[in-house]
């Protein structure tokens, strides 16, 4: 990442550093992991090529590390939003489409949650972290225990389970029940009943496709 000589490093976290152009400003965020987790995820982000809003630009792979640039997005994790019953539209809407933009290359997320979910400024958002995805392809089936128990779809704690995309919207239901409790009785109910059949417990139940929600 020779490239990356033109950038100056603005902050150093745990979960990854900003970098930033002297004279654009452009920022990459890096994000560096172990190589064992991060190969599935840098294939990932060069699969999906910005599906779900953000650019993958390149990685490299040194001391059993792999750092993985991307471009840098300007918001706040769902996990740190304090949320605003206004809100609740627009933010649905846009983690649906592009939960659906990463399904529509096949992936299904599997770690569906608030802070996976980045808010920004603009109405804009964007999923991030692809570390436990996998292909449809792979049929992909439950684990012993899925990423995080709070926002697992029911199927994806029965072992051996196969799992489809529908488990991601279970998870954002979930997700956005929880970040929105303190407001939900001032949001939109027409749309509320729209979105609601898409966390069913079965997921035969659940909508195919997020046509009820544009
Ligand atoms: N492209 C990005 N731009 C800005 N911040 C990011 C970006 N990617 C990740 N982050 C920040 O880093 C945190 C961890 O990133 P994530 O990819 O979820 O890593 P982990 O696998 O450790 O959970 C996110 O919650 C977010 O705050
Ligand atoms: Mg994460």
């Amino acid at each position: 990442m020779e490239w990356l000589k033109a950038y100056t490093l603005k902050e150093n976290m745990v979960l990854g550093s900003i970098y930033e152009h002297e004279r654009t400003q452009h920022r990459v965020f890096v994000k560096k992991v172990p190589i064992k987790i991060g190969v599935t995820e840098v294939r990932i982000l060069k699969d999906i090529n910005g599906a779900t809003g953000l650019d993958f630009y390149d990685y490299v792979i040194e001391n059993e590390m792999i750092s993985m640039a991307m471009a840098y997005f300007d918001g706040i994790p769902l996990s740190q939003y304090k949320p605003v019953a206004t809100d609740f539209t627009w933010i649905t809407r846009q983690a649906f489409i592009c939960i659906s933009n990463l399904h529509r290359k096949g992936y299904i997320h599997m770690d569906i949650k608030p802070s996976n979910i980045m808010i920004g400024k603009g109405h804009q958002l964007c999923i991030i972290d692809f570390g436990n995805a996998r292909h449809i392809k792979d049929a992909p089936l439950a684990y012993q225990l899925p990423g995080n128990l709070e926002f697992a779809s029911p199927e994806s704690m029965i072992e051996g389970h196969a799992l489809d995309y529908k488990s991601d919207y279970y998870a954002l239901v979930r997700v956005l029940m929880h970040c929105f409790k303190s407001v939900i009785h001032a949001v939109d109910g027409a749309f509320l009943s729209r979105l609601l059949p898409y966390g069913h417990i079965i997921p035969s139940d659940r909508p195919s496709n997020i046509d009820e929600l544009l």
